[in-house]
């Protein structure tokens, strides 16, 4: 889907796998993120790479003048606008439960800000009836696990206001699509301990989300973590809550 993708959260290395993809499509872009000297390079990379125009925004996920400026600057750019959120922090678990500050920092990063922004563009995808969302949540969503059920507790946030944005936007003709990866090789998780299963690719999400964004609805990736999450899922609570994961 050409016209205009807004990237939040363009510094991350899923965004800029999908900043890559929609560029090689001819799609304009305004990259919005924390780190303008970074923006800027990427923005150079993504016009050799084909963008049809590349425009920076600075954006702190809960810095209500970036969010004004982007929703301006949405209302300028070449339609349809769609939206790629890929805006996520994942502290260790027992320094959120000890720091309310850190654990707040991190609610609001992951779901807070996704629902504030969204909010905030809705009236201009209600006019457009056209663009399309796609929200990065997660695998850690879908059961709240012993390692990870503050992290997953934003994602399942995350995915019920994606259902109900869906839904609310189907009389648009907006689709939604939510993205639960599985363990990606990002930055957020070298260093850590993860799963013994093949860690998904950047480049390979993106084409996939370039490819369903038009479609919305539900994608796990890889796809292999969508039969996992359904045994996870199904686990009797009893043996569920003995399992150290
Ligand atoms: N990697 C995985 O295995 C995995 C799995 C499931 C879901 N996800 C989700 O995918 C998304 C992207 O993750 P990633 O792996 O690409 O991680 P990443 O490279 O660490 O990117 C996270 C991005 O979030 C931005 N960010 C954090 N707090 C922010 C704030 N307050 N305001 C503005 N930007 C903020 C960071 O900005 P700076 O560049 O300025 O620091 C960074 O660009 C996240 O939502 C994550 O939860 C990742």
């Amino acid at each position: 889907m050409t016209g205009t993708w807004i990237i939040l959260g363009a510094g991350s290395a899923l965004a800029k796998a999908f900043a890559r993809e929609a560029a090689k499509h001819g799609a304009h872009l305004i990259l919005a993120g924390r780190n303008p000297q970074e923006l800027a390079t990427q923005e150079q990379d993504l016009r050799l790479r084909g963008a049809a125009s590349v425009t920076c925004a600075l954006f702190d996920a809960m810095n209500e003048q970036h969010r004004g400026a982007l929703v301006a600057m949405a209302a300028q750019a070449k339609a349809p606008v769609s939206l790629y959120w890929a805006i996520g922090t994942m502290p260790e678990e027992a320094a959120m439960r000890a720091d309310a500050v850190l654990c707040t920092q991190m609610v609001n990063s992951n779901f807070t800000s996704a629902m504030l922004t969204c909010n905030a563009l809705l009236p201009l995808f209600e006019q457009q009836k056209a663009g399309a969302i796609v929200l990065l949540g997660s695998v850690a969503g879908d059961r709240g696990r012993k390692k990870n059920y503050q992290y997953g507790a934003s994602k399942a946030g995350l995915a019920a206001y994606a259902q109900g944005l869906a839904a609310h936007l189907s009389a648009f003709q907006v689709p939604v699509l939510l993205v639960k990866p599985g363990v990606m090789d990002t930055p957020m998780t070298w260093g850590k301990k993860n799963p013994p299963l093949p860690l998904g690719v950047p480049e390979g999400l993106a084409k996939v989300c370039w490819q369903r964004a038009a479609r919305g609805g539900t994608l796990y990736y890889p796809w292999f973590w969508w039969p996992i999450m359904l045994a996870i899922l199904h686990l009797p609570r009893k043996i569920f809550n003995k399992l150290n994961f």
